[in-house]
C-alpha cells in the first residue's frame, strides 16, 4: 500500500520531468525504465515474472519478459521480447512511456527501435499481470496493448495463439533473434509446424503425407484459437489436444517453439530452478524439415543427439550454421554429353519436392526420367509398387535406421555432377536405400550400382591415402607416382602431375574429364581426380605387377604373356585411336607405360595426357613441342610432319621388336643423327634383315631374333606373327601413311592367332 501511494504521487511528478520507476508491477505515464539502471525492472505482483532490459549479446539488450522466482541474474528464462531482431544499446537505450498513449523503446536516446504505436486521451499505464503479460492500458482498465497478443517464440498459460501470429522460434539456443521455424494457423484453420528457411518452406507437422482428415484435426473452427491451462492441457480450435506428462498440478509452464524446430512444453516447481519437458510435437528430431539445410543427412542418437553431414560431393556452406546445408563442389549443366554413374547410400530418405508421382516405373525407366528432367537431382523409387519420384531438391534428408518398422520402403537415388566451374564433368547419381526390417543384410541386394566411379578427390583425402606421399611408385615425364589405399579400402595408384602453375582449372578438368570416360579392359581406369591450385592429380587403379618394362628384364614373362601383351596392347591403343568417344593420342607408347595386372593382362597407361603437359596448342596435328621417349618415337616429330595416330603405331612397332627380342631400343641405339633420324633404325632394319633373308629360305631367322631370356621356349609361330606385324606390316615404317591403324594391326594379329591356332 505504501508502495502504491508512493507511485501515485510518484506519477503526478512524472506529467513534469520524466524519472525512473524501480521494481514495481506498474510504470505510469511520462515515466521510464533506463537500460543502465539494474534497478529499473517491473516485477509481477505474485513475484514471479519481471520486465526489462535483457542482455542478449555483447552490449545488445531488448526489453523482455522472464521467469524471476526463483530468481535468477544471468541466466534467466525469456518468455518475450519487444524488439529481439533490433537489440538497443547498453548506453541511454530507454522504454518511455510517452504521452499520448504510445510505448516507445529507443536506442541510445535516438532512434526508436520498438514502439507500440498506441494512441490515448487518457492517461496510460503498464502493467506486469501475475499471468506474465504485460499490458499497457489507460485509466477506464482498457487495454490498449498487451504483450500476450504479440508473442516470440513462447505461449504462457491462459495465452493464446491466434490466427494471426505464430510462434517463431529463435535462430539459436545463443541468438534470440527470429528464426526459421513457425508455429502457426494455417488457411486450412489447422494448427501446424512450418520450417521457413532461407530457401525453401515446408511443413512438418502433423505428418506432411497425412490428409487433414487423418491427422484427426478439424478444418471447419474458422475462429483459429489455441491456448494451455497451467494444469497442463492444450486445445485448439481445430480440435487437437494434448495434456503434459504431469497434467494437473499447478506448475510454472511454457509452451516454446525451440530454435531446433521442435514444439515443448515446460513445467517446474515454483522453488525448482530445472525446466522439465513435459510434452513434444516431434519424437524423431530428424523428421523436422530444415534442420541440416539443402543436400544433406540428419541422424539421430540418444546419446549423442543429432548430427548433420553433407552427401558425398557437396560441402558445407556456413561451417558454423547448418541450416545453410551444403552446397555442390561442381556444376550441374543439362545436357546428353554428361556421363552418369551410381552409387549407393544405404538407409536414407528425403522428404518433398517431388516432380509428381509415377507409379508402376522400373528403375531403369526412373531413372531415365529424371536424366530427362533438367532440374532432377535424384529419386525415390520404392520397390514393389514400383513408385518412382523424381527430385527437384535434396531436402530433409536423415538416415533411417535399419529396425524401424515397415519393409523396405524407398530406393532413393541421387545424380550429383561432378566437376568444376563452367565445365560439365561427370555426373553422378547416388542411390539410398532405405533399410530392411531386421534384415540389414538385404542392403546390398538387389540394385547394387557400385561407383563406375570417376569422382573428384579432394588433396587432403589424397594426402591421406598416399601416407604423405609416402610410397612412391615410379616417375615419368608427367609426374611421380604413388601408391595409395582410398578410403574404401581399394589400392589406388596417384599421379601427381607435373603442370604449369598457370594451368586453368577448366582446361585440366576438360581434360580430366576425357580420360574419364575412356573404359577400356586394356586400358588402365581412371578412378578419379584432384584439382586444387597447384596440385593436379590423377587417381588410377593399381597394377600388381608394375609395368612391362621392369618384368622383361626378368625371367617371368614367358612367350605365351608375351604374345598376349602385344595383342592386348595392341586393342587399347586401338581403342583410343578409334573406338572411344574422344580421339586420344597416345604419343607415348613404351613399356614403361603398359602396366600388367595380377593375371599380367596388359593396360596402357599414361594416354590423355599429352595435352596436359604442354600447354598452348590444343590441336594434334600441330603439338609444339616433342612429346615421347627417345628410341620409340616416329620420324615426324623431328621432321615437322603433322603428328597422328601413326605415331603411336610407330612406337607399338618398336614395342613388339623389344617384346620379341628383349632389346630396348632406347638404351642399344641412342644417338639422334643431323638427320633427324633415329639410330632406332638399326634395330628396325636389324630385324627386317633377318625377316628377308627367312624368306630366302633361313628358317633360323625367328630364333636369332627372339630374346634369349626365354632360353629357347617359345612359339615360333606367334613370334613370326610379331615381327611380321611389326616388320611386314610396316609399323616401323618411316612413312606414316605406310603404317597400318591401330585396328588393322588387332585384326591381323587375332586371325594370324586363329589361323595358327587351328593349323596346330
Ligand atoms: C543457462 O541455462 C542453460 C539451460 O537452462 C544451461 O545449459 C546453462 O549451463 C546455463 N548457463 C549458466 C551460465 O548458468
Ligand atoms: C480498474 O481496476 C482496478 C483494479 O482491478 C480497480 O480497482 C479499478 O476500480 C478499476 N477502474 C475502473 C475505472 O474500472
Ligand atoms: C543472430 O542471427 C541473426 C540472423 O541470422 C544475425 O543477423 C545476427 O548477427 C546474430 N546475432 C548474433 C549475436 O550472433
Ligand atoms: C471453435 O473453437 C472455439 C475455440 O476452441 C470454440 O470456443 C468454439 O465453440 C468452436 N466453434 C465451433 C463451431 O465448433
Ligand atoms: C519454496 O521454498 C520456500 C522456502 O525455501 C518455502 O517456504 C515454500 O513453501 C516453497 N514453495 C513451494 C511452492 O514449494
Ligand atoms: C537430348 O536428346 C534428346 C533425344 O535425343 C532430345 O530430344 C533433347 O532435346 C536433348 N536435350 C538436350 C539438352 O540436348
Ligand atoms: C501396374 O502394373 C500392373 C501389372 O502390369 C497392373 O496390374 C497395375 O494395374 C498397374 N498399376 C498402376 C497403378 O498402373
Amino acid at each position: 500500500m505504501e508502495i502504491l501511494l508512493f507511485l501515485v504521487s510518484l506519477s503526478l511528478l512524472a506529467s513534469l520531468l520524466p524519472i525512473s520507476s524501480a521494481s514495481s508491477h506498474v510504470l505510469s505515464q511520462g515515466t521510464s525504465l533506463s537500460v543502465g539502471n539494474p534497478e529499473d525492472v517491473l516485477v509481477s505482483p505474485n513475484g514471479v515474472f519481471s520486465a526489462g532490459f535483457y542482455p542478449i549479446g555483447a552490449n545488445a539488450y531488448s526489453f523482455a519478459i522472464w521467469f524471476s522466482k526463483p530468481s535468477c541474474t544471468s541466466n534467466c528464462t525469456v518468455v518475450w521480447m519487444a524488439n529481439r531482431d533490433f537489440p538497443v544499446n547498453g548506453k541511454n537505450s530507454k522504454l518511455l512511456m510517452k504521452r499520448g498513449g504510445n510505448m516507445v523503446l529507443t536506442d541510445a536516446g535516438k532512434s526508436t527501435a520498438w514502439s507500440t504505436d498506441t494512441v490515448s486521451l487518457s492517461p496510460t499505464e503498464l502493467l506486469l499481470r501475475n499471468t506474465g503479460n504485460l499490458v499497457l492500458q489507460n485509466k477506464d482498465n482498457v487495454s490498449l496493448w498487451q504483450s500476450f497478443d504479440t508473442p516470440t517464440d513462447t505461449l504462457l498459460p491462459t495465452q493464446h495463439l491466434t490466427k494471426n501470429i505464430p510462434l517463431v522460434s529463435s535462430r539459436s539456443q545463443t541468438n534470440s533473434s527470429s528464426g526459421f521455424y513457425w508455429l502457426f494457423f494455417d488457411s486450412d484453420n489447422l494448427i501446424k509446424l512450418m520450417y521457413d528457411g532461407p530457401e525453401v518452406t515446408s511443413l512438418y507437422w502433423p505428418d506432411p503425407w497425412l490428409q487433414d482428415w487423418d491427422t484427426g484435426r478439424f478444418t471447419y473452427n474458422s475462429s483459429r484459437t489455441a491456448s494451455f491451462d497451467s494444469r497442463g492441457m492444450f486445445t485448439s480450435s481445430d480440435i487437437f489436444t494434448f495434456k503434459s506428462a504431469d497434467f494437473g498440478e499447478i506448475l510454472q509452464r511454457r509452451l516454446v517453439l525451440d530454435s531446433d524446430g521442435n514444439l515443448r512444453m515446460y513445467s517446474r516447481g515454483f522453488n525448482s530452478s530445472t525446466w522439465i519437458v513435459t510434452w513434444q510435437a516431434m519424437s524423431h528430431p530428424c523428421r523436422i524439415h530444415g534442420t541440416c539445410g539443402p543436400n544433406s543427412l540428419c541422424s539421430y542418437n540418444p546419446i549423442t543427439g543429432r548430427k548433420c553431414s553433407c552427401i558425398p560431393g557437396y560441402k558445407i556452406k556456413d561451417a558454423s550454421d547448418w541450416s545453410y546445408g551444403c552446397e555442390p563442389e561442381f556444376s550441374l549443366i543439362c545436357d546428353n554429353d554428361t556421363e552418369v554413374g551410381f552409387l549407393q547410400l544405404i538407409r536414407s530418405e528425403f522428404y518433398g519436392y517431388d516432380y509428381g508421382f509415377h507409379p508402376n516405373y522400373t528403375i531403369q525407366d526412373c531413372r531415365k526420367l529424371c536424366l530427362e528432367l533438367c532440374g532432377c537431382k535424384g529419386f525415390q523409387y520404392k520397390l514393389g509398387s514400383g513408385n518412382c519420384l523424381p527430385k527437384s531438391v535434396l531436402l530433409n534428408g536423415r538416415q533411417t535406421k535399419s529396425q524401424e518398422n515397415g519393409t523396405l520402403k524407398f530406393m532413393l537415388w541421387f545424380a550429383v555432377a561432378l566437376g568444376g566451374l563452367e565445365i560439365l564433368i561427370i555426373l553422378f547419381v547416388w542411390c539410398f536405400l532405405i533399410g530392411f526390417h531386421n534384415n540389414p543384410d538385404k542392403d546390398t541386394e538387389g540394385y547394387h550400382i557400385a561407383a563406375t566411379g570417376f569422382r573428384r578427390f579432394t588433396y587432403s583425402e589424397l594426402k591421406i591415402a598416399t601416407r604423405n606421399f609416402s610410397e612412391e611408385l615410379g616417375r615419368g615425364a608427367g609426374g611421380i607416382v604413388y601408391k595409395a589405399t582410398l578410403s574404401d579400402n581399394r589400392t589406388a595408384a596417384i599421379k601427381k602431375l607435373y603442370v604449369a602453375d598457370h594451368q586453368i582449372d577448366a582446361e585440366f578438368l576438360a581434360e580430366v574429364s576425357t580420360i574419364g570416360k575412356v573404359n577400356h579392359m586394356n586400358l588402365i581406369e581412371t578412378w578419379g581426380y584432384c584439382a586444387e591450385g597447384k596440385h593436379k592429380l590423377l587417381v588410377y587403379e593399381y597394377m600388381e605387377h608394375g609395368s612391362l618394362a621392369e618384368n622383361l628384364n626378368t625371367e617371368t614373362l614367358d612367350w605365351q604373356k608375351r604374345f598376349e601383351i602385344a595383342v592386348g596392347t595392341a586393342r587399347g591403343l586401338a581403342y583410343l585411336h578409334e573406338e572411344c568417344l574422344e580421339w586420344v593420342l597416345h604419343c607415348d607408347v613404351k613399356p614403361q607405360n603398359i602396366l600388367l595386372d595380377s593375371q599380367y593382362n596388359p593396360k596402357v597407361s599414361d594416354f590423355g595426357l599429352s595435352k596436359l603437359l604442354k600447354r598452348g596448342d590444343h590441336d594434334p596435328s600441330n603439338f609444339s613441342k616433342i612429346r615421347g621417349t627417345r628410341g620409340y618415337m616416329a620420324p615426324e616429330w623431328v621432321s615437322n610432319l603433322p603428328i597422328t595416330s601413326k605415331v603411336d603405331v610407330y612406337s607399338y612397332g618398336i614395342l613388339l621388336l623389344e617384346i620379341v627380342t628383349g632389346k630396348n631400343p632406347a638404351m642399344s641405339v641412342p644417338v639422334m643423327q643431323g638427320s633427324g633420324e633415329m639410330q632406332v633404325e638399326r634395330l628396325v632394319s636389324w630385324a627386317r634383315n633377318k625377316k628377308n633373308g627367312a624368306d630366302h629360305g633361313n628358317g633360323l631367322w625367328v630364333e636369332e631374333l627372339v630374346d634369349p631370356r626365354l632360353q629357347g621356349e617359345f612359339d615360333k609361330a606367334k613370334m613370326e606373327i610379331l615381327v611380321t606385324v611389326a616388320v611386314a606390316l610396316q609399323c616401323v615404317e618411316e612413312d606414316k601413311d605406310a603404317r597400318p591403324t591401330m585396328s588393322k594391326v588387332v585384326e591381323f594379329l587375332v586371325s594370324q592367332d586363329e589361323i595358327h591356332t587351328q593349323a596346330q
